[in-house]
């Protein structure tokens, strides 16, 4: 019943350790998106697919370019220039392929904390999400007569997912309550660049990336407020904390206040946690 050409794993577990495993960008997003469709058909066929353990590689496998620079070392370009939004796609490209492996990761590597069902779910939903990204965004690279590592891409992404491999609060903490949220805060600035600059493909490419990331920010909020609300913990202390441990500098303003509260993350969360120079 399926048009896949990718046996489908017996696990879910097994279906992310295949993507994290895989190098190729292309392939590892195909596999992605097919193993995404055999785990909602199972489910809406009423046999789950089991959720099974597997071990995680520590790093997932990528491919041989982009070549990986320290965030000091990625040249920077004028954003108002051909070269400029090239990287910026680039860049954008990288972004997604590292959030495809990271919402698979969270699925394989916290197996021995049982959750509900709807955890698996919303995490498959986002990684099939951030393989369309990634596609979206490469074939935009396309049209610009680029490809994804054509340019160097930065080496630090997967420090997030290190960082926490062993605190599945502290993952979502970190992933999608801080960096994919700062995601909202930036892309509204990143569509004007690309209206100025009369790319179409661009700028709907980044409204599908804006309108789905609001939703895997509300998911992190979602199971980070479940696992609070089993081990009795104060969500926003709790969340101060985790960030305090495990994000690496002070959040930056200005924050998206409207699309960050539409995705279940209050001022009260990130303002106390931010850098600011004007002290109200
Ligand atoms: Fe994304
Ligand atoms: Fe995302």
């Amino acid at each position: 019943m399926t048009d896949t050409p990718f046996p489908t794993p017996e696990s879910l577990a097994a279906c992310a350790v295949d993507v994290l495993t895989t190098a190729d960008a292309m392939e590892k997003t195909a596999k992605s998106r097919a193993h995404a469709k055999a785990w909602f058909d199972a489910r809406a066929a009423g046999t789950p697919m089991p959720i099974g353990t597997a071990t995680p590689p520590l790093r997932p496998a990528r491919p041989e370019r982009p070549e990986l620079l320290a965030p000091r070392d990625v040249p920077r370009r004028r954003p108002g220039s051909d070269a400029g939004r090239k990287a910026l796609l680039h860049a954008l490209a990288h972004i997604e392929l590292n959030a495809v492996d990271l919402h698979w990761d969270i699925l394989a590597r916290f197996t021995a904390t049982p959750m509900p069902m709807g955890f698996y779910d919303d995490w498959v939903k986002a990684a099939d999400e951030e393989s369309n990204h990634f596609r979206l965004v490469n074939a935009c690279l396309g049209t610009l007569g680029s490809f994804y590592g054509e340019l160097p891409a930065h080496a630090g992404m997967w420090r997030a997912a290190e960082d926490t491999a062993e605190d599945l609060m502290g993952r979502l903490t970190v992933v999608p309550m801080v960096l994919e949220a700062r995601g909202l805060d930036v892309t509204p600035g990143m569509i004007e660049i690309f209206r100025k600059a009369g790319l179409p493909d661009a700028i709907a490419a980044l409204e599908t990336i804006y309108a789905e990331e609001v939703g895997h920010v509300a998911y992190g909020s979602k199971w980070f407020h479940f696992l609070c609300g089993r081990h009795e913990l104060d969500p926003k202390e709790t969340f101060h904390g985790l960030v305090r441990t495990y994000f690496h500098g002070a959040l930056k303003p200005p924050f998206n206040e409207e699309k960050r509260a539409e995705a279940g993350l209050p001022p009260d969360f990130y303002w106390p946690l931010a850098e600011r120079d004007d002290e109200v």
